[in-house]
């Protein structure tokens, strides 16, 4: 029998470990933490929000979609979204997600202003009709020391498809693509990537946004 369960719950698709305690993953745009979080000043005075730089229509790629948090606080901000996930499984929770969330009338305008698509993202990055706005990556980047380590639903997440190993490929790959913003997440102890030296920096208590204007 396989450590890690896709089931069907009253509640929607949700994912089980079972060699650890913690609740079985599940998406939901609309509990209680997540619903304060994009109340708190409209979402607007998170620190993505500056990184991306948002306003209305902007057009954001979200390479890593993960659990789609950042994707949603961005479209419930106004923008314009779509977001690369290339985890199957992960895929279809955000997808059970989404549709959940289009089904609620609080939810379902931000809900509609996301696309998902499966895939990987230095693929997907190569096959754009035109030169993306904006870039996020927000990748789980292998964490050295103790405290970088992720916590929660992230460290789920981490356990169930590993560190991005790859991530710094992504990012040249989104340089490539001339956009003239990108935005990556980075753990607060990580040095600067060699050969990019981002154009700003924002720093969080944990997490940092490095922000390269092309
Ligand atoms: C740290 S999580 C992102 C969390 C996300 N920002 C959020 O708000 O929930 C990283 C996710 O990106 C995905 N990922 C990493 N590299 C990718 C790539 N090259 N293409 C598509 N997805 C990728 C991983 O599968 C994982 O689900």
């Amino acid at each position: 029998m396989s450590r890690f369960i896709l089931q069907n719950s009253d509640k929607g698709l949700r994912l089980l470990d079972r060699f650890s305690r913690q609740h079985p993953l599940h998406i939901n745009f609309s509990d209680a933490g997540f619903s304060y979080r994009l109340k708190r000043g409209g979402g607007r005075k998170e620190m993505i929000a500056k990184a991306v730089g948002v306003k209305p229509l902007l057009q954001v790629i979200d390479c890593t979609a993960g659990l789609g948090r950042d994707s949603f606080l961005l479209a419930s901000l106004g923008c314009e979204v779509v977001m690369f996930e290339r985890s199957r499984v992960m895929a279809l929770l955000l997808e059970d997600a989404l549709r959940r969330a289009l089904a609620s009338e609080q939810l379902a305008e931000t809900a509609g202003r996301i696309r998902l698509v499966y895939g990987d993202a230095t693929q997907l990055l190569r096959r754009q009709p035109s030169t993306p706005q904006a870039i996020l990556i927000d990748p789980m980047f292998p964490a050295k020391k103790r405290s970088a380590q992720v916590k929660g639903e992230m460290q789920f997440l981490q356990r169930f498809v590993g560190k991005d190993e790859d991530a710094l490929a992504l990012v040249r790959c989104a340089m490539a693509t001339g956009s003239k913003r990108i935005v990556l997440k980075r753990p607060n102890a990580a040095p600067e990537i060699e050969d990019f030296k981002p154009s700003f920096s924002l720093k969080g208590k944990s997490s940092r946004f490095d922000v390269f204007l092309q």
